[in-house]
């Protein structure tokens, strides 16, 4: 026969033992969690990218370890844990609090949460600018509204979008995956391109530009004679023109650029206030 004492202590011992793991399943969120496809979100609702479409948005954004990949409304986790197992530090922002706490629990899975990362934020009100690679799966409303912030990361950051575009900023790389991929199967990459808008002089000339995102056009001025620019084109710092007929290949760097000339020998310029 148990004492009333010894009956006492079992109560509170099972009181006890089930305050505690009531406490240990709210920190780490229900372990159960099942998020359905087409839940609501903040502004846009869940729907995952297929696993072999977040393969081909880091393979085309040609994702290195020395990368820093954020995935803007991470869902359950998918890319960033995929980044993660390939070495890559990436973090996911989400607004949903179960699906942050889903992703956590699908990093610790795959080994990898000391590279995956993720915040319950809203991307709107975040920080992004650390990032090399952006990846998102949002909408294009949500893209353009994006646009601006985007365009001011640091040059040469990929972006990598699922299934929609960037308003007028066309693509500078598209990818449709075929195999293993039944819907949103597409795969948009941006590189942000240098700011060259203006007019640079080059010693013995000037070089007037219009920027309109990555494509330039303008004129070159040279021993008295102007040219017009053809196929004007940036990749990140990289820039490309024709005019005169050779072609003019470079590196810009904040006010200066400088590069080759087709018809041999080199250019160099710099932002001439004008
Ligand atoms: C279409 S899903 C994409 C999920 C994941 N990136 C993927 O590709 O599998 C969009 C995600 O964005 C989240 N989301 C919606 N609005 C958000 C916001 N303002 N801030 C952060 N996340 C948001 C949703 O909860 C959802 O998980």
């Amino acid at each position: 026969m148990m004492t009333l004492r010894a009956v006492l202590r079992s109560i509170l011992t099972l009181y006890f033992l089930v305050a505690v793991s009531a406490c240990a399943h709210a920190q780490s969120g229900k372990a159960d969690y099942q998020p359905q496809v087409g839940q609501d979100g903040k502004d846009v609702i869940w729907v995952p990218t297929p696993q072999a479409l977040v393969d081909r948005m880091l393979d085309i954004a040609k994702v290195t370890p020395k990368d820093y990949v954020i995935d803007l409304g991470s869902g359950d986790g998918r890319t960033v844990i995929t980044a993660a197992k390939r070495g890559v530090k990436a973090l996911g922002i989400e607004y949903n609090p179960d699906m942050v706490e889903l992703s956590k629990r699908n990093a610790a899975k795959e080994g990898v949460s000391e590279r995956a990362s993720f915040m319950k934020a809203d991307l709107f009100e975040t920080d992004f600018s650390e990032a090399t690679v952006i990846t998102m799966f949002l909408l294009p409303d949500i893209n353009i509204r994006l646009r601006p912030k985007i365009l001011n990361l640091k040059t040469g950051t990929r972006i990598v979008s699922n299934s929609f575009t960037m308003g007028d900023w066309s693509a500078d790389d598209t990818v449709v995956v075929k195999d293993g991929c039944v819907s949103y199967c597409t795969a948009y990459l941006w590189i942000v391109p240098a700011k060259v808008e203006g007019a640079w002089s080059l010693g013995d000339g000037e070089l007037s530009l219009k920027q309109t995102y990555q494509m330039i056009a303008g004129s070159l001025r040279r021993g008295g004679k102007a040219v017009p620019i053809a196929n004007g084109k940036l990749h990140g710092d990289q820039i490309t023109f024709n005019a005169g007929g050779s072609v003019y290949l470079g590196r810009v760097s904040g006010n200066s650029m400088e590069g080759t000339i087709s018809s041999g020998g080199n250019w160099q310029a710099s932002r001439s206030g004008k």
